[in-house]
């Protein structure tokens, strides 16, 4: 009997872990990697060259698979229409992955009465300008700046800019880009995400609740547990539930989360969803009972979904971002030396100033000592700024 085959659409490092999350459960990993792509070739002997919507490559990389699926959002949602309306079974639905659009995820989750900044999406360039000014009368207090977003294309902080509100005319006539996303500057206290698991018939698990930290709009340090008092963590995972509904998501949705307002009892807001596995999640890896990688695979092959508990009283997840110095590689045996119960995970892409070449995770009894454990680990392998 020949194993179940998971296509990927993506070449990255979340393939890769994929990948990794694979090989036990008795899966078969295809990837779909452009042809740069560095992350998970190295361990994926299945791999079919070309970009996200080629259409041909995209039917090389379905034929004979049990299911499509994707470790990035920027694929051509028509070219997948049409493999669908084929008879390939594609998890998450299109519907689903048009959720990775900021400006359809606001509208979406609005409609849906979920908790959301107040927003204006700049889709007509004729009176972009105006609108913006008029958003600005009426949603930023002031004194605070306006967060003006890409609605696809963004990552890691690069897509996302916060502007005072009189710069704001100028950087709206001269962008030529996707639909802005407007929002206010949100007095945030804190940020949380949630990953939910669903398989095709609805069924859902949620991980712990997670704290992340952000660095410069992008994500540096994921922590469990959250360090929130349990009503708060409550109130997210019911958000995150009710936006995973909203989704009609298949296998891992990540639910970032802002908490605004009273640190002593802050409001829950959607900040953004990211329909499949996701950085704020890899410290389910060694730190709780399933990791999201095997999660995911499950869930799309509409597999039974595994517990999701803790394995221990903390975690703690740093990524390694590029420095200009060489290799990371050349650096596991230091970091192992100073951090030896650390879990390495190198990606296999070459170092560059502020890309995301890496990560760590410690899993301990304490959270501040999985947090100061993590960071020196990452910081060995990063090397010296
Ligand atoms: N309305 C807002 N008010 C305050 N801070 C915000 C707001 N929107 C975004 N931010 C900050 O900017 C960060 C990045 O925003 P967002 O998550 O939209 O960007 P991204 O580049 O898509 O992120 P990712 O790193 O997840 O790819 C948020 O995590 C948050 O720290
Ligand atoms: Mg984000």
């Amino acid at each position: 009997m020949s194993p179940p085959v998971v296509a990927v659409v993506g070449g990255g490092q979340l393939a890769r872990m994929l990948a990794e999350a694979a090989s036990p459960l008795g899966v078969r990993l295809r990837v779909l990697a452009a042809p740069g792509d560095e992350g998970a070739s190295e361990v994926v002997t299945d791999v079919v060259v070309g970009a996200p919507d080629d259409e041909a490559a995209l039917a090389r990389l379905a034929e004979g698979a049990d299911v499509v699926t994707f470790d990035h959002e920027n694929v051509d949602h028509a070219a997948l229409e049409r493999l669908e309306a084929a008879g390939v079974v594609v998890r998450p639905s299109v519907a689903t992955l048009r959720c990775s659009d900021k400006a359809h995820q606001r509208r979406t989750f609005a409609a849906a009465g979920l908790p959301v900044p107040d927003f204006e999406v700049l889709d007509d360039p004729a009176s972009a300008v105006e609108d913006a000014a008029t958003f600005v009368g009426r949603a930023v207090p002031p004194g605070s700046r306006v967060v003006v977003k890409a609605s696809r294309g963004g990552y890691d902080g690069r897509g996302v800019w916060m502007l005072e509100p009189d710069e704001l005319a100028r950087f709206v006539a001269d962008w030529t880009g996707a639909p802005l996303v407007l929002e206010p500057e949100l007095p945030l206290v804190g940020e949380v995400a949630v990953l939910v698991a669903r398989r095709p018939g609805g069924q859902s698990v949620t991980w712990p609740v997670l704290e992340t930290v952000q660095v410069d709009g992008m994500c540096d340090e994921v922590v469990l547990p959250s360090g929130w008092p349990p009503e708060v963590e409550e109130r997210a995972l019911a958000v995150a539930v009710a936006v995973a509904e909203a989704a009609g998501s298949v296998g891992v949705l990540a639910v970032e989360l802002f908490l605004v307002g009273d640190p002593d009892d802050p409001e829950v807001v959607v900040n953004e969803v990211a329909p499949r596995v996701h950085n704020s999640g890899h410290l389910t890896i060694e730190g709780c009972a399933t990791s999201q990688f095997a999660q995911h695979l499950r869930a799309v092959l509409d597999w039974p979904l595994g517990p999701t508990d803790p394995v221990a009283g903390a975690a703690t997840m740093v990524n390694v971002v590029g420095s200009t110095d060489a290799d990371p590689r050349d650096r596991q045996a230091d970091a192992l030396a100073e951090v030896p119960e650390a879990h390495l995970h190198l990606y296999g892409k070459q170092a560059r100033p502020g890309r995301k070449i890496g990560h760590v995770t410690v899993v301990g009894a304490h959270r501040e000592s999985t947090r100061r454990r993590a960071r020196t680990a990452a910081e060995v392998l990063a090397g010296p700024a």
